[in-house]
């Protein structure tokens, strides 16, 4: 990054604060900063403290006829190498998707030829507004890169993807982009966010009826499958949930379809295609009772039972069939007991998905149910060994590399 130019543009929301750490770490890392700051962004942080920190004026006005004879909009557009808007609130999202440009910031983001990320900072209500999301899709069409935003609590009390991307984050997105030695993106290509994309996930256990009270089921929490789909909505994706019985809240922003059985779970998840991403994450009964009893069984002073048992459907498999509706990532999850990643590799292979996560489940773990897991990704390229990590985490990291995937196999089609 040494040597390097970012133009960053502070808008006008409480994140604000965060810019001026951002502004710091930026020249520890030899990068050189001009800021502009919105009249909403003054609000927050003052132009004094910018100019402080990046050691040039900070500018905020378009009409200001010194500044336009000196260095002009167009002149800061052309002496960066990025720009970069944090934070990004829903106003300036909004005036860039409709290309306004009534004071410096938007001039110059309508002005520009160059790449410019943004770090969209706002209240969970304002992120998940259609108005939002429409004007994300239409900035991602447009070749504007995202980094976060996070998912958390918020300076308004509230709880929910909308809360800025941590400056770490954002210099680790900035970094992607202009080091030459860490790979950078093409233009266009969406740093880490889902929106516009639909991503289907399925959650939870599913219960098998026996006769009217009594059912099979399984150990499954639902809270891998839930913080899967809290994931992909904090990445600004479309998200459908469909939950076998769970004791869990249902994850804001985000379609819930409520099943019982794995026949119900396979239609609601057949309905909800098309999807870009599907996250087969359900611990959907293998097996039913062959024949539902319609009254409840009696003792009747039997010592033993037989109880008859028929497969039940393939979801992941059917789903992952080649065909116009297949998703274009199939990822499934493999709990296992035993021989973890060679049951992985070979479900992977029998199942035809292109990723599958393999959690070990040996009830000494405490994945089954508990807050923590630890997984292995097994793809095409080989097997990868993830840390410990809270199913949070883990959730927040795949969706991560699903949105990186989805990105590749964009480019590659272009
Ligand atoms: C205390 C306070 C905090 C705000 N925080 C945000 C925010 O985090 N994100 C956002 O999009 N708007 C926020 N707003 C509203 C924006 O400040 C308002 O839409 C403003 O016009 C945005 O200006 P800009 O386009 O220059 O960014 C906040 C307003 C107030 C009064």
């Amino acid at each position: 990054m040494n040597g390097k130019r970012i133009l960053l543009i502070v808008g006008g929301g409480i994140a604000a604060y965060k810019s001026l750490e951002l502004v710091r770490r930026l020249k520890e890392r030899g990068a050189s900063v001009r800021a502009i700051l919105t009249k909403g962004g003054a609000e927050f942080v003052t132009p004094l403290s910018l100019s402080v920190l990046t050691e040039e004026k900070a500018f905020t006005d378009l009409f200001d006829l010194k500044d336009e004879a000196e260095i002009g909009h167009i002149r800061l557009s052309r002496e960066a190498d990025l720009i970069v808007v944090a934070p990004a609130t829903a106003d300036l999202l909004a005036k860039m998707a409709h290309g306004l440009a009534d004071d410096l910031a938007t001039a110059v983001l309508l002005a520009t030829n160059k790449q410019v990320l943004a770090a969209p900072a706002m209240n969970v209500r304002m992120w998940q507004h259609p108005a939002t999301r429409r004007n994300l899709a239409t900035l991602q069409a447009d070749g504007t890169l995202f980094a976060g935003p996070d998912e958390g609590e918020m300076a308004c009390g509230e709880y929910g993807p909308g809360r800025m991307a941590e400056p770490p984050a954002i210099l680790e997105a900035i970094a992607r982009l202009l080091d030459a030695e860490a790979a950078p993106l093409a233009r266009g290509t969406p740093l880490r966010s889902l929106a516009g994309r639909r991503v289907l996930i399925t959650s939870g256990p599913t219960q098998e009826p026996i006769d009217p009270v009594r059912y099979i089921a399984n150990r499954s929490s639902g809270k891998q499958g839930h913080a899967l789909a809290k994931a992909a909505a904090a990445l600004g994706a479309e998200v459908t949930l469909v939950s076998g019985p769970v004791a869990l809240p249902d994850p804001q922003g985000v379609t819930v379809v409520k099943v019982e059985t794995a026949h119900e779970m396979l239609a609601a998840t057949l309905a909800a295609l098309p999807a870009d991403i599907a996250i087969c994450a359900a611990a959907v009964a293998d097996w039913r009772a062959a024949d539902e009893a319609p009254q409840k069984l009696k003792k009747q002073n039997q010592v033993e039972a037989e109880l008859k048992l028929t497969l039940n459907p393939d979801i992941l498999a059917t789903i992952a069939k080649p065909g116009p509706k297949r998703p274009r990532l199939v990822v499934g999850f493999a709990a296992e007991t035993e021989n973890l990643v060679e049951n992985a590799t070979a479900k992977r292979r029998s199942k035809g998905a292109d990723w599958i996560v393999a959690n070990d489940v040996w009830p000494g773990t405490g994945a089954m149910g508990g807050d923590t897991t630890q997984v292995h990704l097994v793809t095409a390229a080989g097997v990868e060994d993830w840390p410990p990590l809270s199913k949070d985490e883990t959730a927040a990291r795949l969706l991560a590399r699903a949105a990186d995937a989805l990105s590749a196999l964009r480019s590659a089609a272009e």
